[in-house]
């Protein structure tokens, strides 16, 4: 089983600060909560966590994350972005935009992404990613982009997720090494933050829209409180949903349900 070491990561890495002092851990419970309590000791930006297990994976919307022993990047990282709380949502969008940008270019699958930042190939889930911050005085003082990466895991082995989760083993019908994904991972990453710290979301809005698969689809969030038909994204981030009654409104939180629209034939994606 291939694992991951600081000494060749730190060797494969082409980053000027991501990733540069990587702590690996054989197991933890969640590379998150290891990342967060480095962050409140002061860690700096750009501070590594992974793990090649987690007896405590956490998704967003208080889901489990599952992933087999060294099969996957179980990742965080931590960043001080000089940013108000209130922008802190375009972090989680730039982590997908990356996340499926990195994904791409190393395995040549074309990577979708479901608002805000699930990224699926062949529609089902490739990658999560899970943000947590600390703020004080409208000011964040660390957030921490949880990343987690399916690459060899087999899907079937989770009777949870079978249906609806994916690898790049089981797009490609063959193992992939994890480290050079990394090392793209945190490349893209670098370069998407520090887009975003200039400009915010504008340089990625458009990269966004392409990729995204929710775009033009009939969804439900909260239940049924609200569908519509996904009709754009703003500049912070925010899914604009299109009412039956002509309404437009901005979605900030939630998972968005495809719901089959009633002139449409074919197979509903996920
Ligand atoms: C989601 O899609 O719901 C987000 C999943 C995020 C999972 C990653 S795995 C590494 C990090 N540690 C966790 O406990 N969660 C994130």
């Amino acid at each position: 089983m291939e694992t991951l070491d600081p000494d060749s990561i730190t060797a494969a890495l082409r980053t000027r600060c991501f990733g540069r002092h990587p702590v690996c851990l054989p197991t933890t419970g969640s590379t998150n909560d290891v990342a967060r309590d480095m962050a409140a000791n002061g860690a700096p930006e750009g501070t590594l966590v992974l793990a090649e297990t987690q007896t405590a994976g956490r998704g967003r919307l208080a889901r489990r994350w599952l992933a087999a022993p060294g099969t996957c990047l179980l990742m965080s990282l931590l960043l001080r972005p000089p940013i108000p709380p209130a922008a802190a949502f375009g972090l989680t969008i730039l982590a997908g935009i990356a996340t499926a940008r990195a994904v791409q270019r190393l395995s040549g699958l074309p990577c979708r992404l479901k608002w805000p930042n699930d990224v699926q190939v062949n529609g089902r889930k490739l990658a999560g990613i899970l943000c947590e911050m600390s703020a004080s005085d409208d000011r964040l003082d660390w957030a921490v982009l949880g990343i987690g990466l399916n690459v060899n895991l087999d899907p079937a082995a989770y009777p949870e997720i079978a249906a609806t989760a994916t690898s790049l083993s089981h797009a490609l019908g063959r193992p992939l090494p994890r480290l050079p994904l990394l090392a793209a991972l945190l490349e893209e990453l670098e370069a998407d933050y520090g887009r975003f710290l200039a400009e915010g979301l504008a340089p990625l809005r458009a990269e966004w829209r392409d990729k995204l698969v929710t775009l033009g689809q009939q969804v439900s969030f909260e239940g049924g409180l609200y569908e519509g038909r996904a009709e754009d994204v703003d500049e912070d981030g925010a899914l604009l949903l299109r009412r039956a009654g002509g309404e437009l409104v901005r979605i900030t939180v939630g998972d968005a349900v495809p719901l089959r629209d009633p002139g449409h034939t074919g197979p509903i994606e996920i």
